[in-house]
């Protein structure tokens, strides 16, 4: 029997069309401890493209001793081969060393990823502030000197689990300087899911008014407090049209205390198209990689969408 729910009822006071940007592959399995292996990697990731989504980060071309889990980053790739090759699936890239492998495996986008914070940049990047931006400048140089898209994360936006509440212009500050690098997209990310509503709509406004608006602008949520799903709708409220979430409600980040799992992808989705949003995903195929995925790892999705459509 075909699915009549959600009841398509427009809302008119968040964008008609909306890009899924799927991060599962990458920021979901970066934080399994079980190494997952390649090949299932390559079918989670061409099961999402199948579904409709239009960005898969496919993973990521950082250090292996830092993240073993995507050591096997040429592998999966390779196994790839040309399906949704360029645009269609970014990679992780830390720095020159990175890129280099990402070129040689024939990537067409890429993804930088720095902090709001000068903890987390220690933690995660194992540089201060100012020398993770001049680690990131050559690679963003060479990255679009090759053609690539280039999308700029930013760790630590809304909260640090070190240095407590960060001030907005701190955070806007840090996103003009990795934007003024010559990145095309920003991705404002709450790490440990700590943003509530009024935060995530003064974070847009002050990007707004340092030049970076709501259509160069990603949201990254993790779901630690139960925020993530409010918290994108609060920035589409404010314009965004491109939001981050994983399948299954994988995820965290291996050098960040108490992250979570991002924004389930399957529950964005279910509420998009409630609202009558376009996303070109396919709910039912989504769903279905989902329960497919809980199975590869042995548990079930946390997910409340695929809890109700799968019966579990
Ligand atoms: P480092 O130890 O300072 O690196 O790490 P280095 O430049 O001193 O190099 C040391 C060795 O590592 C050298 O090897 C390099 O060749 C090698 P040696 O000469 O000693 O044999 N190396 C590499 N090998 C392969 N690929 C590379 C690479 N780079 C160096 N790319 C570094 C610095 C940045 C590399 C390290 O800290 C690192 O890899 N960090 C990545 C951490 C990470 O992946 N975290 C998770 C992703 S971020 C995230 O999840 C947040 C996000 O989702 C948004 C949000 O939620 O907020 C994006
Ligand atoms: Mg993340």
């Amino acid at each position: 029997m075909s699915r009549a729910l959600p009841q398509v009822e427009p809302d008119p006071s968040i964008p008609e069309r909306v890009t899924v940007y799927e991060v599962g592959p990458r920021d979901g399995l970066q934080n399994e401890s079980a190494v997952v292996p390649a090949a299932a990697k390559a079918e989670f990731v061409r099961r999402l493209l199948a579904a409709g989504l239009t960005t898969v980060e496919t993973t990521s071309f950082v250090d292996p001793r830092w993240v073993p889990q995507l050591a096997d980053a040429e592998e999966v790739l390779g196994l790839l081969g040309d399906e949704g090759r360029g645009a269609r699936r970014p990679v992780l890239v830390p720095n020159v060393r990175g890129l280099d492998r990402a070129l040689a495996a024939g990537v067409g986008a890429v993804a930088i990823f720095g902090s709001a914070t000068e903890t987390f940049a220690r933690k995660n990047l194992n540089r201060s502030l100012e020398e993770s931006v001049a680690m990131f400048a050559p690679v963003v140089e060479r990255a679009r000197a090759e053609g690539l898209w280039v999308r700029a994360y930013v760790s630590m936006c809304f909260g640090d689990p070190w240095e407590g509440p960060v001030p907005v212009p701190q955070v806007v500050d840090a996103c003009r300087r990795l934007m003024d690098l010559g990145c095309d997209q920003l991705s404002v990310g709450d790490t440990i899911g700590v943003g509530t509503v009024g935060h995530v709509h003064r974070l847009l406004e002050g990007l707004d008014a340092a030049g970076i608006g709501p259509e160069r602008t990603g949201v990254h949520f993790h779901d630690t407090y139960g925020q993530a799903l409010a918290n994108t709708l609060a920035a589409l409220r404010d314009g965004v049209t491109v939001v981050d979430a994983s399948t299954g409600g994988l995820g965290g980040c291996p050098y960040a205390k108490s992250a979570t799992g991002n924004l389930a992808t399957e529950d964005l989705v279910w509420t998009l198209e409630g609202a009558g949003v376009e996303t070109g995903v396919d709910l039912d195929a989504l769903v279905e990689t989902s329960a497919w995925m809980a199975g590869v790892l042995g548990r079930p999705s946390p997910s409340r969408v695929v809890k109700a459509l799968t019966g579990g």
